[in-house]
């Protein structure tokens, strides 16, 4: 039997940077640098990814097995990875019904995928394809009965993770977007014009749905508002006073699993906690909002310090190979995310190519756990970073653990979230702000409490 013939799109894209190359390829300039490009001068952007560079493994590869088990448990689903999809606005920009194919990729690979505030499908038309489990990521908006009004439509469509995103009240700076005219409302150049149309496949396929595209999410129900108007309205909405109030009080609303997403400061990391957030994206937004900030990794140990397990960490921004998914567990993440790569996926080959994207980080993630001699995700703890102790890196954790110490006091003599205001009920869900290096407490390490990773410290 002849063997199934492999696209040329996937024999070119057999890691990410290649994928990444399949997208270029595919989509018009301004639509590939939206999806591409960062904030301002793209240096969080480039930090996302280096500081993976930082992080050395040191395998032991004596003691590994024939089979690697690469499944985890987030938040109480069973993932065959720990890799999810963060959420990405316009999906249905780059592939017809976008957002459903790259959600099917995602579950079919048993993974979870995060639908955006700026779908182009609505969350209830998400919903209705049957896609499982359903998380949904909005904003806290100046209008607070609009953030109380998307929680109840995910609540009523059985959405089970709500995703507060806190890095993006104000619109970063996207240069590419800029240069390219891809703004509100567009000044795009004749010559960007003309080379939409260069990329004929994307056009043809596009062709019956780029009139419809729209933010189903904010759509009114008379249609009386264009594509240009609605994005207008939109920037405006998310409020960039937000209080730690604001958390508390969708606290109190939402039943489900609450997120927040944009964490990178440990004191941050802490009143999360303490105002019942499940879990939070360690994330910069892919370094897509404020430039200068540090790479979603670097930020990981303290946050992870600071949290001490009592919520689940996804570490968001720069994954592009297995071994970083490694790195990331092992400085403290329970899961990582993909946005671009997804997208890169998506916009090469729909569905499949987001299919493909998750076997690449698969296959990679097995080879590098093979290769380091880890079983299983549970084994994946700090000691396969272990290093030399003059090393930049842990220099820089050492930092680290003196600003969550500092965090955990400024964070209890403040008096907490549960003082701050009109916190009401949030009493009761008020945890102890953790005992860092405090006389009766462990001793500081560098890394901090690694035991919920089932590994000794060995620095
Ligand atoms: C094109 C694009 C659109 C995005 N839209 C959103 C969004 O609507 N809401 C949000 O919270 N994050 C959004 N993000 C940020 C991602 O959720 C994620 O934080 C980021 O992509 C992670 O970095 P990575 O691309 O290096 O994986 C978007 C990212 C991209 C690339």
């Amino acid at each position: 039997m002849a063997s199934e013939r492999v696209p040329r799109w996937k024999r070119r894209a057999y890691n990410i940077a290649t994928v990444r190359d399949e997208s270029r390829r595919a989509l018009p300039r301004p639509v590939f640098d939206f999806v591409d490009g960062g904030a301002g001068d793209e240096h969080t952007l480039r930090r996302n990814v280096s500081a993976f560079d930082d992080v050395d493994l040191y395998p032991r590869p004596i003691g590994g097995t024939r089979e690697r088990d690469l499944s985890t448990t987030l938040l109480g689903r069973r993932l065959s990875m720990p890799l999810i999809v963060p959420p990405t606005g316009l999906a249905g920009l780059l592939w017809p019904d976008g957002e459903a194919a790259s959600a099917r990729a995602a579950t079919r690979a048993g993974s979870i995928y995060c639908l955006s505030h700026g779908s182009v499908c609505s969350l209830e038309e998400l919903a209705e394809t049957g896609i499982e489990p359903l998380w949904f990521q909005t904003y806290i908006y100046k209008d607070r009965g609009l953030t109380h009004e998307m929680a109840a439509r995910a609540a009523a469509a059985g959405y089970e993770a709500l995703i507060v995103t806190v890095d993006t009240q104000l619109l970063g700076n996207r240069e590419r977007d800029i240069r390219n005219g891809f703004v509100i409302p567009p000044t795009m150049s004749a010559r960007e014009v003309a080379n939409m149309a260069t990329k004929l496949r994307w056009l043809f396929r596009m062709r019956g749905t780029i009139p419809k595209i729209t933010f189903g999410n904010y759509r009114r129900t008379d249609g009386g508002e264009d594509l240009t108007a609605l994005a207008q309205r939109m920037v405006g909405l998310p409020d960039p006073g937000i209080q730690w109030r604001d958390i508390a009080d969708l606290r109190a609303i939402w039943k489900g699993q609450l997120l927040l997403k944009g964490i990178l400061h440990p004191a941050d990391a802490i009143e999360a906690v303490a105002n019942g957030v499940d879990g939070m994206f360690v994330s910069n937004h892919g370094g897509r909002q404020l430039d200068g900030v540090a790479g979603a990794v670097d930020a990981l140990p303290a946050v992870a310090e600071a949290v001490a397990g009592r919520a689940a960490l996804i570490l968001d921004g720069g994954i592009r190979r297995g071994a970083h998914i490694v790195k990331a567990l092992a400085l403290g993440a329970d899961c990582c995310s993909i946005g671009r790569p997804q997208f890169w996926g998506l916009s090469a080959a729909g569905e499949a190519g987001v299919a493909h994207v998750f076997d690449i980080f698969r296959r990679e993630l097995d080879l590098t756990m093979g290769l380091c001699g880890l079983p299983d995700i549970a084994s994946i703890g700090s000691d396969v970073l272990a290093r030399d102790s003059t090393s930049t890196d842990t220099a820089r954790l050492t930092a680290a653990t003196e600003a969550v110490a500092a965090a955990a006091v400024a964070v209890a003599e403040s008096g907490s979230a549960a003082n701050n205001g009109d916190g009401a009920g949030a009493e009761e869900r008020v945890e102890p702000v953790p005992e860092v290096g405090g006389p009766a407490g462990p001793e500081p390490t560098r890394y901090g409490d690694w035991e919920r990773k089932g590994r000794a410290i060995d620095f």
